[in-house]
């Protein structure tokens, strides 16, 4: 190896093994945070055009082939920086995230515009619920009277999914939600834990949120229906789901997503309820993650892809970032896990940003965080990971989230929604609408075939 003058070396950005403007955080300073985490979100909108001439608000570029993200992931992308700009105090991006949320509202103000409807999942749906509940959650601008309210969009989505033409009637997958909205889908017959556990999740925070008890009871149904079925085990492992006539055959692969949203769902079930039945299980759902997602050194890690030659699609790369989010707000849900949960955050948070060392400005991240470098990936996904579990460490230390009468503000509407499930009569097709937010039609065509080559197809 030649040697260089240590000049040249530090200008080169490679002293002591640091690219010149890595991403640098002090973790144990909440001011140094904050200043990482902005640049993190700045980087992150850099992928984001949907507020320029010629793009469509609210989402980012795709589906693929014309883009890497799918519709679901705009919606994943404005709850990101949603908590972001809540827990950090930043309001750089409120017009940015306004506009967004309520572009994508479409004609029925119900997430779910014409244009997606060929790749339509409910889950996909829900993310953007997701979003709308936690604007109204941290107390995010109201829209005007005559626009669609944060509230009553998320009401829109869960009343739609509890209709019984998203579901299954009769059978052992009796009052399952189907993975896609619409019968002519690819995976309408698929009943997976995403769409179920994103019910789920949304019923838990509309409960605490209204103090509307319907809506647990509705989730309490739901999280019966996954452990009967054995979506979710004795031991909290968590897997993706099973097939029509009767859900049995189980695709085992885990997905940090799926357990984090059960997990958040759980928090809020136990917080509204406080019962032992809640406690046991957001505590099941605590120790089932950290197990399965945390076994390298505690650093965050998606063990049903990214293990070499490595199958994760950009979807399964955003998987953690919501992770920590969810596992940090479940600390504001459930105090008793603090000492479980934020040692975990903090570890992971830590290996996250030590790899952000790419791109041009010297700190993009990539995706094997388990590693301690660059990977030379450059993503929407990436970024919002890192901004995901720098958000999540100061998270436990602001108000937790809002409801009706501890100040919440957004206004709700009990009946929003549509009562039948019917395919715009226009639903323009686009190159990329094979797949929605779900990821098992990708994964079977991208190469983990091997893994999963003996499940039923769709
Ligand atoms: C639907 O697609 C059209 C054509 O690309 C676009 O002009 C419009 O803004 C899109 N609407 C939504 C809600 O995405
Ligand atoms: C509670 O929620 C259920 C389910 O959406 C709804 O039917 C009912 O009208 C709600 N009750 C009130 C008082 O808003
Ligand atoms: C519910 O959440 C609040 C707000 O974070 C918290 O103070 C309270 O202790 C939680 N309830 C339980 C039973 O942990
Ligand atoms: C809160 O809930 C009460 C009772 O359902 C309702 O009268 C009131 O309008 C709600 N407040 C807001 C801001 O929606």
């Amino acid at each position: 190896m030649v040697r260089l003058p240590t000049a040249l070396l530090a200008a080169c950005g490679l002293l002591a093994g640091r690219a010149l403007g890595a991403l640098d955080v002090d973790l144990n300073d909440p001011a140094s945070i904050k200043k990482a985490a902005a640049l993190v979100a700045e980087d992150l909108l850099s992928f984001y055009h949907g507020d320029e001439p010629g793009w469509v608000p609210g989402i980012l570029p795709g589906p693929p082939p014309d883009g890497d993200y799918y519709w679901w992931q705009g919606g994943a992308m404005w709850g990101t920086l949603l908590d972001y700009r809540n827990v950090m105090k930043d309001d750089t991006y409120d017009d940015t995230i306004f506009q967004a949320l309520q572009f994508q509202v479409g004609d029925d103000k119900d997430y779910n515009p014409a244009n997606w409807s060929a790749s339509m999942g409910n889950d996909d749906q829900a993310f953007w619920a997701f979003a709308a509940l936690l604007a109204a959650e941290t107390g995010f601008r109201d829209p005007k009277p005559e626009q669609p309210q944060w509230l009553a969009l998320a009401q829109a989505v869960f009343n739609e999914q509890t209709n019984i033409d998203r579901r299954v009637e009769g059978g052992n997958c009796d009052w399952g939600l189907r993975w896609q909205v619409y019968r002519t889908n690819n995976g309408f017959d698929y009943i997976n834990t995403v769409a179920n556990a994103c019910y789920f999740n949304i019923g838990a925070r509309l409960h605490r949120y209204t103090d509307n008890s319907t809506y647990g009871e509705l989730a309490e149904k739901t999280w019966n229906l996954m452990w009967r079925l054995g979506y979710i085990t004795e031991d909290y492992d968590v897997y993706d789901g099973a097939h029509l006539p009767d859900c049995t055959g189980i695709n085992k692969a885990q997905f940090s997503y799926n357990a984090a949203m059960l997990l958040q769902g759980c928090a809020f079930m136990y917080n509204v309820t406080e019962s032992d039945e809640w406690k046991e299980r957001v505590e099941g759902m605590t120790k089932g993650i950290i197990r399965v997602f945390f076994a390298q050194d505690g650093v965050a890690f998606e063990p049903s892809c990214e293990p070499p030659p490595g199958s994760c699609n950009s979807d399964m790369e955003s998987y953690r970032g919501y992770m920590h989010r969810w596992m940090a707000n479940t600390i504001q849900m459930a105090p008793f896990l603090r000492d479980t949960i934020l040692p975990v955050l903090k570890t992971s948070a830590a290996a996250g940003v030590k790899q952000c060392t790419g791109g041009g400005n010297g700190r993009m991240c990539g995706f094997h965080w388990t590693s301690g470098q660059y990977d030379g990936q450059l993503s929407a996904s990436l970024e919002m990971n890192v901004l995901g579990a720098l958000t999540a460490l100061m998270m436990p230390d602001v108000a937790p989230p809002l409801t009706n009468t501890t100040g919440g503000t957004s206004k709700g509407d009990p009946d929003a929604g549509q009562t039948k499930t019917e395919l715009p009569t226009f639903s323009p097709i686009t190159t990329g609408d094979k797949a929605g937010a779900s990821i098992l039609t990708i994964l079977i065509i991208t190469g983990a075939l091997s893994a999963f080559a003996w499940m039923s197809l769709d």
